[in-house]
């Protein structure tokens, strides 16, 4: 086989079924005191990839230091209960979902929980209850478009 075919065959993580892919964005509390927030991500990341792997979870924190957008992938009952963790967590509010969806692909095969930071991400802070679909489509694109660094890389 093609060397190039080989290794693009080799960076897709074909999953078992019953993977589950989620992504969902939140507003960050007092996002103003810089400190308190780099301690609420250094704590979410060291608590998240270690609970991650263990229940099979791969994903991504994403920020912009106004929000944080999520990316759980994983079998389903772990993945949802995750999600009742977050929405119950007070260093965040206004948890609005822009994906739930069945998949046998990973994005983050390799990453437990991945940390990225931007300067800014369109559209994910002024999303609402009130947010029509087309708004949470144009928010979806904005975070992939942010996250495609680390995918490619
Ligand atoms: C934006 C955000 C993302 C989070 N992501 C994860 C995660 O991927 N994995 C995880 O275990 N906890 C994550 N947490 C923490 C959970 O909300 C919750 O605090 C934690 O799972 C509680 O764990 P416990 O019930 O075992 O004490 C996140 C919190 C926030 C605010």
């Amino acid at each position: 086989m093609d060397k190039l075919v080989k290794m693009a065959l080799e960076s897709i993580s074909i999953s078992k079924p019953g993977i589950v892919q989620l992504i969902c964005c939140s507003r960050i509390v007092d996002p103003l005191d810089a400190n308190r927030l780099e301690q609420h991500i250094e704590d979410i990341l060291q608590h998240g990839q270690a609970e991650n792997s263990r229940l099979e979870i791969t994903g991504a924190l994403l920020t912009d230091r106004a929000s944080f957008v999520q990316v759980l992938e994983g079998p389903i009952t772990p993945i949802e209960s995750m999600y009742s963790k977050l929405l119950a967590d007070e260093r965040h509010y206004g948890n609005e979902l822009l994906l739930y969806v069945g998949t046998h692909v990973r994005l983050f095969p390799r990453s437990a929980l991945a940390f990225v930071e931007v300067d800014h991400i369109p559209g994910v802070a002024q999303l609402n209850s009130r947010s029509t679909p087309l708004d949470r489509r144009r928010a979806y694109l904005s975070v992939m478009a942010a996250l495609r660094p680390l995918l490619l890389g």
